[in-house]
């Protein structure tokens, strides 16, 4: 979804601003080289301010710390549907990386088909003690993954209580209920 509105995002930029430099091209009929070249910088110099604002891996990761805590207690507590939820969310969080970190993105798409996979077995098959027994394995990688990109200092550790506080955990639910 996010990886779609940003792909519109910046096309509707691109076709505004060659829209803009159709226009500038008639005003300036006398001078056609300049007409030429000026717009396509422009466009180019604009798609490098539109990435330079777009999140990079610090903003989703915390989206993605939030979720994975989230993700545990709704398994503990039942709500499969949460759980599933918020592991679909927490690798979708991770959209706008694969644009402006796209090497970095690789790592985590590998990470999250390969190494979550088993959290999301277990949830499929609601069973919590082979969700448990992979949570902490995973939690592992996450901060592999932080000590061999340069931030060994984010450490996680097993979360005592979730990030949502206000979430009900225990609200019973089927994994294939998030809709599609
Ligand atoms: C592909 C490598 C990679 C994987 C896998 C990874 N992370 Fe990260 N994470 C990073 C990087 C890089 C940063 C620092 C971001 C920056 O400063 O650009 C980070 C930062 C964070 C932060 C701090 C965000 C903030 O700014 O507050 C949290 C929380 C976090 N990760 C959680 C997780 C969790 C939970 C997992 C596993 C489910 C995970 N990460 C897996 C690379 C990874």
């Amino acid at each position: 979804m996010r990886k779609s509105f940003i792909k519109v995002l910046l096309l509707t930029t691109l076709a505004s601003l060659v829209l803009i430099g159709c226009g500038s091209t008639t005003t300036q009929a006398p001078q056609p080289q300049q007409a030429t070249t000026a717009p396509a910088a422009d466009v180019t110099k604009s798609i490098a301010d539109i990435k330079a604002v777009l999140p990079k891996f610090a903003i989703p990761m915390r989206e993605v710390g939030d979720r994975f805590d989230n993700m545990y207690f709704a398994a503990k507590g039942g709500n499969w549907a949460l759980a599933a939820y918020m592991s679909k969310y927490m690798n979708g969080a991770m959209n706008p990386a694969s644009l402006t970190k796209p090497d970095e993105y690789g790592a985590w798409k590998s990470f999250y088909t390969g190494s979550v996979d088993p959290l999301n077995k277990a949830i499929a098959a609601k069973d919590f003690a082979a969700f448990d027994k992979s949570y902490g394995e995973v939690l592992n990688k996450c901060n592999a993954c932080h000590s061999a990109t340069g931030y060994k200092f984010i450490k996680l550790v097993k979360p005592t209580v979730p990030t949502d506080v206000h979430a009900d955990f225990t609200e019973k639910s089927e994994p294939g209920d998030v809709p599609k």
